[in-house]
């Protein structure tokens, strides 16, 4: 069974999709076998890893409406060593109206990847979650295993918080109860300001809770990997985001060994 991870934080702009390509980055360095799951219509995770959304034939739409096709279908091999994705583009967006009246929608998404050779060929599976706890972002927490929550260093990423643990919670109990909370990571941090410092020291104390030791810091390196398509392992090789993202990732296998208890929820 891979390590199956939901990127989710419900709002935008907070780097879970910057995050999920560097992740997929980091894994495939690690040699890992990593499957990239573009949950998004906005499909910003296919062009961060390469590809123009416009121009896919297949997507993580049609396994969502046709059962007879398989991931194997609509998985494309990225650029990076190891890295494979399953695009979305902004036909996922009407996939939801389609699915009106299916019997427990939300876990056809899980359903649909365990079609065929399902995730067996894979060591690390990453879904990309769309800014709300729509349909799509609830999909993802049905096929995960383990959420991970990028916390912007801002006034609003305490309220979003709230609001994602009542989303996991709700997933929990009603789709799947295997899920965990695997962690929250800071992101946009600035060290020189009291703000950003006091926050993480005010998230760190929050009880049963796990918060990285790795933080993501503010850097325009990570807002040109964007532009790039390329994650920042592979854009910006020696660079302290490209480090800080490798660092999480081995602490991603630490926490998530088979030996180590699943931890609070
Ligand atoms: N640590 C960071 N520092 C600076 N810019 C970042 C950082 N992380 C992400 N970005 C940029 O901020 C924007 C939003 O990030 P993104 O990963 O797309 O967020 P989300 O998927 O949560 O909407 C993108 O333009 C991205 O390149
Ligand atoms: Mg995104």
């Amino acid at each position: 069974m891979p390590i199956s991870i939901a990127c989710v934080s419900g709002k935008g702009g907070v780097g879970k999709t910057t995050t999920c390509a560097a992740l997929a980055g980091a894994f495939g360095e690690l040699g890992r076998r990593v499957l990239a799951i573009d949950v998004d219509p906005q499909a910003n995770l296919t062009s961060g890893l390469g590809f123009n959304p416009y121009q896919l034939k297949r997507t993580i739409a049609d396994i969502l409406v046709d059962p007879t096709v398989s991931p194997e279908a609509v998985t494309l091999a990225t650029e990076w060593d190891g890295v494979s994705l399953i695009p979305a583009n902004p036909d996922l967006s009407a996939v939801e109206a389609e699915m009106a009246t299916t019997v427990r929608r939300e876990l056809r998404l899980r359903d649909a990847l365990n079609r065929g050779a399902g995730l067996r060929a894979y060591d690390v599976v990453l879904f990309d979650t769309p800014p709300n706890f729509g349909f799509h972002t609830i999909s993802a927490l049905g096929a995960a295993a383990w959420i991970l929550v990028p916390l912007q260093m801002s006034g609003y990423a305490m309220k979003g918080l709230k609001e994602v643990l009542r989303t996991f919670q709700a997933a929990r109990e009603q789709l799947n109860p295997d899920l965990h909370i695997l962690g929250l990571l800071p992101t946009f941090v600035n060290l020189r300001t009291r703000f950003s410092q006091q926050m993480l020291e005010g998230i760190r104390e929050i009880p049963s809770l796990h918060v990285f030791d790795t933080v993501i810091r503010v850097t325009v390196k990570l807002q040109e990997t964007a532009m790039a398509g390329a994650p920042i392992t592979a854009y910006a090789r020696n660079s302290e985001a490209a480090q800080a993202y490798r660092k999480l990732a081995l602490e991603i296998l630490e926490r998530t060994a088979p030996a180590a208890s699943p931890g609070q929820a």
